[in-house]
């Protein structure tokens, strides 16, 4: 038996499948970005042109058919509505169609989970970093246990602003890996640094960045302003694992992808004697692997939803999810 997933918060349609906690596939469309970045609509109707094709895919990947699967998982938000919309509407009909179960997935548990279940990590501290989210989080509670964020950011996501100076600065494609590359080489300037307790900002230092370009060469304030934003968020790290003594840490989501920012919470793990541990790259892509492993547990520990009940939300926050699985 099998669970299936289906991902479409954002640009990528993600359709995975899991059994017992192993991916038997997790397969991948990518709305192709251009200079008009993300205009939702346009990425709905290609999610809707490849939502049929991708769960064939997956599941021939898998070596599993529709019949064999035991339960649908989708991501119910945070993301785009009318994205998330074709995923909802993908979920709701194999679902009612086949009689099993429907799981709404929050997007940011997914992440986590994924890279906390490839690790064997038992109670990790996450950085959730993506283009839309930037969270310090870290679960607690009973009896409602939840993922309780410590610290995010106050404006906008790091990968935002990554995605947001590459276009200012003609870089192309304008994401957060041709940023990394574009600092090469690059030498400091001073940037401000925004870091309010657990909590921190990123509009500051993007206005900062652009108005540089002026001045200074793009590799020096591409290699200025990634330093500076990944030291806010380590800083705000290294002070949550201290407030919550957690042994683990892990750092998921599009911006995990980031060699740099990995190698700088290593630092900081060492000098604690932490451990320090990341999902493949196909995982902190947006992706369905994720969705279908935690409708899979969510299933396992007994969660059931009533059709009308299972919607989107696109403010769906991490810390209003209940955990009921160890
Ligand atoms: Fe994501």
């Amino acid at each position: 038996m099998a669970v299936i997933g289906i991902e479409s918060s954002a640009h990528t349609l993600g359709v995975g499948v899991v059994a017992d906690g192993r991916v038997l596939a997790n397969e991948m469309r990518m709305y192709p970005i251009t200079d008009e970045g993300i205009i939702p609509s346009k990425v709905a109707d290609f999610h809707v042109g490849n939502v049929r094709k991708a769960i064939s895919s997956a599941l021939r990947k898998a070596r599993v058919s529709l019949e064999d699967i035991e339960a649908v998982g989708y991501t119910k938000g945070p993301g785009l509505g009318p994205c998330l919309g074709v995923g909802n509407l993908a979920a709701k009909s194999l679902s009612m169609k086949y009689g099993v179960p429907l799981l709404p997935v929050n997007h940011a548990v997914a992440h986590l989970e994924i890279a906390k279940h490839i690790n064997g990590f038992v109670d990790p501290l996450a950085l959730y970093v993506s283009g839309g989210n930037s969270q310090v989080i870290g679960m607690e509670g009973e009896p409602f246990r939840h993922y309780h964020i410590y610290g995010e950011t106050l404006d906008i996501g790091v990968g935002n602003m990554l995605d947001n100076f590459a276009r200012k600065a003609g870089l192309v494609p304008s994401w957060g890996s041709t940023v990394a590359k574009a600092a090469e080489g690059g030498r400091y300037v001073q940037m401000p640094y925004t870091v309010k307790g657990m909590d921190f900002t990123f509009t500051g230092l993007l206005t900062n960045a652009v108005a540089q370009l002026n001045e200074h060469s793009v590799a020096d304030v591409a290699f200025s302003m990634q330093e500076t934003a990944f030291s806010m968020l380590c800083e705000a790290t290294e002070r949550a694992l201290m407030l919550t003594n957690k042994r683990e840490l892990i750092v998921c989501g599009g911006v995990a992808q980031s060699k740099r920012l990995r190698e700088m919470l290593l630092s900081v793990c060492e000098a604690h004697g932490i451990r320090f541990g990341f999902a493949p790259n196909e995982y902190n892509a947006d992706n369905g692997a994720m969705i279908a492993l935690v409708a899979e547990r969510m299933l396992e520990s007994g969660q059931r939803y009533a059709i009308g009940d299972c919607g989107i939300n696109q403010r769906y926050r991490i810390d209003s999810v209940r955990i009921t699985w160890r």
